[in-house]
């Protein structure tokens, strides 16, 4: 990130750098705007400010706010929502991802003791405070994109997108059909409806913003939405190989926890050579789904879909 950019200066990535940096700077960028403007608004909630800090001021892998800005510069050097709002946007995006992780570590759901390589939020700040932070971390999300998408004109749209995204067609239908279906003896496919949901549904809906943050036409919004889906099935069945094959330190969470709880997996449905085949398929076609698409942000978009197809982590 560039410290010394002038305060007047809007922020923007360095597209022409290689991924790794510019996921650091979209990463930089974000941990100091959270410390700025979104952290400063539970300063009056003095409870309930350090459960929020804990679960998103420490960084994960910051996936869909990068897929934000990467789509908003898919159609052109120049996206309709720039700088800061375009930060702001990818901050709320990984709000809501950072509430669905705390609620799914909740004894009532996965039960999980470590993520990111420190204690879940319901375990260092008790189950009262760590589901409130979940929710209001949801609900400030959905402020911050009103805002930020009220001068564009497509905040219905974008609302919309992402209500699907995270609402009972996406996320939240797709951890409760996780809580229901038991990981063997179902159809064949049944994992993928479930990962198409819970994880899926919110990087299509991160392609898609991006893209309506970017102004990109109609066809460019279709092609954002494939890529985004492949992409995001890709991504649940790799998490899905870590739990089997990862390093706990590496991953920063327990392994091995799925099997033990008999989720439905790919890896219980597929095997692991399957499930590593069926991710290649799906970042294939994520790839394949990028071909329309001329912004200067598709190289590393690309090259994203291929980093993020062979993580270890
Ligand atoms: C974990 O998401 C939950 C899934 C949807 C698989 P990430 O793997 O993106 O978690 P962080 O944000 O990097 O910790
Ligand atoms: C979680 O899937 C998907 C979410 C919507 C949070 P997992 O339960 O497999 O994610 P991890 O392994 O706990 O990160
Ligand atoms: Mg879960
Ligand atoms: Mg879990
Ligand atoms: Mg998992």
């Amino acid at each position: 990130m560039n410290l010394f950019r002038a305060p007047k200066e809007p922020w923007r990535p360095d597209l022409s750098k290689p991924l790794a940096e510019v996921q650091a700077e979209i990463s930089q960028s974000l941990q100091c705007f959270i410390a700025r403007e979104v952290l400063a608004r539970w300063r009056g909630s003095a409870r309930l400010l350090p459960a929020v800090r804990h679960a998103l001021a420490v960084p994960g892998k910051r996936v869909r706010p990068s897929l934000i800005v990467l789509s908003a510069y898919s159609g052109s050097e120049s996206p309709a929502i720039a700088g800061d709002s375009l930060l702001a946007i990818a901050t709320a995006v990984e709000m809501v991802h950072t509430y669905s992780l705390i609620h799914d570590d909740l004894p009532c759901m996965d039960d999980d003791l470590m993520r990111r390589g420190i204690p879940t939020c319901h375990v260092a700040y008790g189950i009262s405070d760590a589901t409130w932070a979940g929710s209001a971390l949801l609900i400030e999300a959905f402020v911050i994109l009103a805002r930020e998408f009220s001068a564009s004109g497509c905040l219905p749209e974008a609302a919309r997108v992402m209500g699907d995204a995270a609402g009972l067609e996406g996320m939240v239908g797709g951890q409760w059909l996780d809580t229901q279906l038991p990981g063997t003896g179902v159809s064949g496919d049944a994992f993928i409806e479930v990962h198409r949901r819970k994880t899926a549904a919110l990087l299509q809906g991160c392609c898609t913003l991006g893209g309506l943050a970017g102004g990109v036409d109609e066809p460019a919004i279709v092609a954002l939405r494939s890529f985004g889906e492949c992409l995001g099935l890709a991504f649940q069945a790799i998490d899905d190989l870590l739990d089997v094959t990862g390093n706990e330190r590496v991953v920063g969470k327990r392994v091995g926890k799925d099997a033990q709880a008999g989720k439905l997996t790919a890896t219980a449905t597929l095997g692991v050579e399957g499930a590593r085949r069926y991710v290649d398929e799906l970042i294939d076609l994520a790839m394949s789904a990028l071909a329309s698409l001329e912004g200067p942000a598709v190289p590393r978009l690309r090259d994203l879909a291929f980093h993020l197809g062979h993580r270890v982590l």
